[in-house]
């Protein structure tokens, strides 16, 4: 019998990478996606995944910064896959911009997506697993900005730490039950091309530094979907039966040096080496 797993933001990005890869891996899939547009993305990879591995394939919308709905999606998974071997929390925004820019009704909108979501998916999940006897594994989809303080990331750096901490307690929690938990922490993952971006509305300037990122990267290329989706199947295999409560940093070595992630700015405002911005 196929192995079962559930994937939160699965209709593009990282999350699309890992519905490929677990799928390729003979699992049955559940995933989510939560707007219109990844709908359309959506109902195409669900047509793409059935065709070409055989296996079951589920989407679901899912506004998951609401509450109640990551653990209503883990329920449907367990129920039409009729099982659940794996969960993947890894819908989430990348909102990396100042606290002292951002208003409340955005700071609470990330700490239910990017940290609230991923608990109470994995709370869920830990207790399906439990109560069915099923030795399973729950992954949180993390950022190397979670190990290591950057300019402007005090609340989407700070979750991601929280999730690195958290996973280590649901890795103790949950290790009588043969359940393991782990993160593994994404670094420059390129997951739209340049056009993509531009269609979305995305500024030629940020493209731009997104083009050219690459050149600053001690390996001298971005990450891809793949890499990370690489990691999930090898972290939710028999391979990797004795790690739990592990961070597996896939960056590139991106965050060893610390260098920034953007382009120094020529801006008199912006002190060159990491963009620190005077604001009063
Ligand atoms: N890309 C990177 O460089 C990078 C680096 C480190 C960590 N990460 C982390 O990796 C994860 C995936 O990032 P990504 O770059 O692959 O993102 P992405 O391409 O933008 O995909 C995000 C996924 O999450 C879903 N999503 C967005 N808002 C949601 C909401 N309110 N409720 C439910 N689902 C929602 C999206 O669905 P729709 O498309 O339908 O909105 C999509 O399926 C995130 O947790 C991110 O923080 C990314």
């Amino acid at each position: 019998m196929n192995k079962k797993a559930a994937i939160t933001g699965g209709s593009r990005g990282i999350g699309r990478g890992i519905v490929r890869r677990l799928a390729k891996d003979g699992y049955d899939i559940s995933f989510t996606y939560s707007s219109e547009r990844g709908k359309v993305q959506a109902e195409a990879l669900v047509k793409e995944i059935k065709e070409q591995y055989q296996v079951k394939c589920f989407a679901h919308q899912a506004a998951l910064n609401e509450k109640g709905e990551a653990e209503k999606f883990v329920q449907k998974a367990y129920y039409e896959l009729e099982g659940l071997d794996l969960l993947v929390c890894n819908a989430g925004q990348s909102l990396v911009n100042s606290i002292y820019e951002m208003d409340e009704k955005t700071i609470d909108f990330l700490i239910n997506l990017d940290f609230r979501s991923y608990l109470m998916a994995a709370r869920e999940a830990g207790r399906i697993m439990g109560e069915n006897k099923i030795k399973g594994n729950i992954i949180f989809i993390s950022s190397c900005r979670g190990i290591r303080a950057y300019p402007y990331d005090e609340l989407y750096g700070g979750l991601k730490a929280g999730l690195i901490r958290s996973i280590q307690t649901f890795a103790l929690d949950l290790a009588p039950y043969g359940i393991r938990a782990n993160c593994i922490s994404p670094g420059p993952i390129r997951v739209r091309t340049s056009e993509e971006m531009r269609e979305e509305g995305v500024c030629e300037q940020e493209i731009e530094d997104l083009d050219n990122l690459w050149k600053q990267l001690p390996l001298e290329r971005m990450g891809t979907p793949e890499d990370i989706a690489n990691a999930v199947s090898f972290i939710a295999s028999d391979q990797a039966s004795y790690i739990t409560g592990a961070n597996l940093v896939i960056d590139g070595a991106a965050s060893l040096p610390g260098i920034p992630e953007n382009r120094p700015k020529d801006d008199e405002e912006f002190k060159v080496w990491c963009n620190f911005k005077r604001r009063w």
